[in-house]
């Protein structure tokens, strides 16, 4: 599907040299994820050691993978850009907005009548702009990828937290904001920390009911979900040579629930399996030139403690099957008794209404022929399914193949549906109440990573625990979230107590892989006639206008809001209902800030509008300054715009009129984010400052117009009756950056240097 065969060939070639001179440079063995990292420096080498966990590297990544929720306004942001096709390959990939409810065709057709419109500016933007392009249907994002995109050693970013699937090929892939992309397609470095190092060595081999599933909900328990962060967990030993490719990929996709950075494995045999099965022959030939460099350095997994930052040990045949939950994906426990007693203690609903097989996580045709061997038991041994079942296959070519070889007729004679090849119930999109909220309390166990609260249906009450597809199946037919198909039996029709056989699978479909219409769009070679029609009456879409430079004059700018507390990305730009608006801007900026406590009156989305005296929501009263020409300033305590990536966080602000975010501390994504988009991210060089600010305070800045690195600004506080103060400002800008805010934002001046 048009994988770039001479760009992998490229980073092979590159590779020897590169991961040579970081060696003599780092004076030691390297590990495969820092190999992976050297080879793909902006600058080609470096005569530095990086600091784990410190120092900002800047990287030149293969591939960008954006899923169709968040490209829309990644996309709108490109086109700001002024080049006439992406920098590096790029898909999109329609999967996030596609309802689980009826079944697969209708439920792609409701998809397709309530979302043509985002679907077709995807798809024009992608053809303009030389982006391939999967359908609504195609696939989920994750396992199109690693199908066709990934590959050993590459290194890729998506707009998507769960990208860091790609790392079962042996990528370091990582899911960033539609900013952090915008950049990479205009051909811009992508800055990443330097990452910590995590090992896990895996020893043994799986068998019975453990899966590879069981291998990440096993070090999310021991990790919990912050355990990872910063850091990329590499996996070694000859327990990861016994796992498939699409297994390692389940393990490297719940890495994103334990916060890793992205997870991987080196390059073996189970990868070259899969590559050839997916028609990647010439991929596999190319890594098998420099196997080598493929893997850590054997030294470096022989003493890992001296090699990484953290170490883990897990003994494949000692594995057992886990099930973590509910509302927290490492809340672990093993399957059975230990699961019993907690859920009895907890009040936990033993009895289990739905199975759901699916998901970016484990939607590989692997995954569903060992639960269809699960789920055949239960035709053959006469048992009645006691649970409702879904399956969501992971892309058409799984799919395909699955009906081909009568994995999904077995579903389907025990009465399941079989959803759309797509997100589904992963990420809400299951119509399965008319009202979620008031819905009642229940159990569901699916084979997803993700389990908060609502995340599938909605409904906070419905308590979600995650598991293996074969799990999930052996759990839905005797519908109890204390089964242990280990031990216990089932009654069948006849009366008889009969004990499920472990499951049994295929690596790979026996007969190959096969489809009919994988959901393919190529590009047009040369796109530049392509006109992207934007209604101007749209709800969801609106293309964006270039921000205007806010200048270096910013006098008697209005306090818009003090926010007290935890100001997250989410309080700044809520999700919910508000995702439907991801692609209009407009719209999507009267959620701005609407979560934000404000400190004077510790209510949220009640701020005093200083030109009528009035209380009102936060994105109103910005927008009656913004009527009546006054610019606005936004306060905050530490560690503000923590949370995602979503540019939306900084873009709303910007476009409400908003020129300057002071705070006592940064998210440092949400601070870069506040720069990219021509704005002033600042912090008090004194904290104790935030208490100056008063609730009717106006700004004058004194000396933006010698805005330089490096210099702190002089703002002026006018508080109501006049007094005054004058508190010093610390900022991060760079001169480059520097650069962004005088022109407006990052995308003016990529545009003004494209047209130079
Ligand atoms: Fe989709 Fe769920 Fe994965 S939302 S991309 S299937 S985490």
């Amino acid at each position: 599907m048009a994988f770039d065969i001479k760009m992998i060939k490229g980073v092979y070639s590159r590779m020897i040299e590169r991961v040579d001179a970081a060696k003599t440079i780092v004076g030691k063995p390297l590990t495969l994820a820092e190999k992976i990292l050297y080879n793909h420096l902006w600058d080609g080498t470096t005569n530095k050691v990086f600091v784990r966990g410190k120092d900002y590297v800047d990287f030149a990544p293969d591939r960008i993978a954006c899923q169709d929720a968040t490209a829309q306004m990644a996309l709108l942001q490109f086109m700001q850009a002024g080049k006439n096709k992406v920098a590096v390959p790029t898909t999109v990939h329609c999967d996030h907005l596609i309802q689980a409810k009826i079944g697969a065709d209708a439920d792609l057709q409701n998809a397709l009548n309530t979302s043509s419109e985002v679907f077709n500016f995807l798809a024009s933007v992608s053809n303009k702009y030389g982006i391939g392009f999967w359908k609504p249907g195609a696939g989920i994002i994750h396992q199109v990828v690693l199908e066709n995109y990934a590959f050993p050693g590459g290194m890729m970013i998506g707009t998507d937290s769960h990208t860091v699937n790609a790392g079962g090929l042996g990528m370091v892939a990582i899911g960033v904001g539609g900013a952090d992309a915008v950049d990479v397609m205009a051909g811009m470095a992508w800055e990443l920390k330097f990452p910590k190092l995590i090992g896990v060595k895996l020893t043994g081999k799986l068998s019975g009911w453990a899966t590879p599933k069981d291998v990440i909900l096993k070090v999310a328990g021991i990790l919990t979900v912050k355990g990872g962060t910063g850091a990329i967990v590499e996996y070694f030993g000859e327990g990861a040579k016994n796992l498939s490719a699409t297994g390692k990929g389940t393990i490297c996709n719940m890495g994103a629930e334990i916060g890793a950075t992205t997870s991987t494995f080196g390059y073996d045999a189970a990868m070259e399996r899969y590559l050839r099965a997916t028609d990647r022959a010439d991929v596999a030939d190319a890594a098998n030139n420099v196997v080598a460099y493929l893997t850590g350095d054997d030294e470096a997994y022989a003493n890992p403690e001296q090699y990484f930052d953290q170490v883990i040990e897990i003994d494949l045949n000692t594995l057992k099957p886990h099930i973590n939950g509910p509302f927290s994906p490492d809340l672990a426990s093993f399957a059975g008794t230990d699961l019993k007693g907690k859920a009895e203690a907890n009040g936990w609903p033993l009895k289990v209404e739905w199975g759901l097989i699916g998901s970016c996580t484990n939607s590989s045709y692997e995954d569903l022929s060992r639960a269809a061997s699960v789920a055949k038991q239960a035709l053959d041994k006469g048992i009645e399914v006691k649970s409702e079942l879904g399956i969501n296959p992971g892309s058409e070519q799984v799919r395909y193949t699955a009906e081909r070889d009568g994995l999904l007729g077995i579903f389907e004679a025990l009465g399941a549906k079989i959803f759309t090849n797509a997100c589904g119930p992963c990420i809400g999109q299951w119509a399965r109440y008319s009202d979620p909220k008031n819905a009642p309390k229940n159990s569901i166990i699916h084979s997803f990573n993700r389990n908060f609260a609502k995340r599938a249906d909605g409904n906070p009450n419905t308590h979600a625990f995650v598991t293996s597809p074969e799990l999930v199946a052996a759990i839905a037919i005797s519908g109890r979230l204390d089964f242990d198909p280990t031990k216990d039996t089932l009654i069948n029709k006849n009366g008889e107590e009969v004990l499920l056989d472990e499951p049994t699978g295929f690596e790979l479909p026996p007969k190959g892989f096969d489809v009919d219409d994988p959901g393919f769009v190529p590009a047009m070679a040369d796109g530049s006639g392509i006109e992207v029609v934007v209604s101007p009456d749209s709800e969801r879409l609106q293309l964006l206008m270039p921000f205007t430079p806010i200048g270096s004059e910013i006098k008697e700018a209005k306090l818009l809001i003090k926010a007290f507390g935890k100001c997250t990305t989410d309080h700044i730009s809520m999700a919910g209902p508000w995702l439907r608006f991801r692609g209009h801007l407009d719209n999507i900026s009267n959620n701005c800030l609407i979560g934000a406590v404000n400190a004077f009156n510790k209510r949220t989305d009640a701020v005093k509008n200083q030109l009528t005296g009035v209380y009102g929501p936060v994105p109103a009263t910005a927008r009656a300054y913004k009527a009546a020409g006054v610019k606005s300033v936004v306060v905050g305590d530490h560690n503000y715009g923590e949370g995602s990536s979503r540019e939306h966080a900084a873009m709303e602000p910007r476009h409400l009129g908003v020129v300057a975010v002071i705070v006592k501390s940064f998210a440092r994504i949400h601070e870069t984010n506040l720069k990219k988009q021509g704005m002033l991210g600042l912090t008090f060089a004194n904290e104790n400052d935030y208490d100056l600010i008063q609730e009717d305070d106006a700004f004058n800045f004194l000396d933006l117009n010698e805005f330089a690195p490096g210099k702190q600004l002089k703002l002026e506080l006018i508080h109501a009756g006049g007094s005054k103060d004058i508190i010093m400002l610390n900022h991060t800008y760079n001169k480059g950056q520097i650069n962004w805010y005088k022109e407006g934002s990052a995308l003016n001046l990529i545009k003004k240097e494209n047209a130079s």
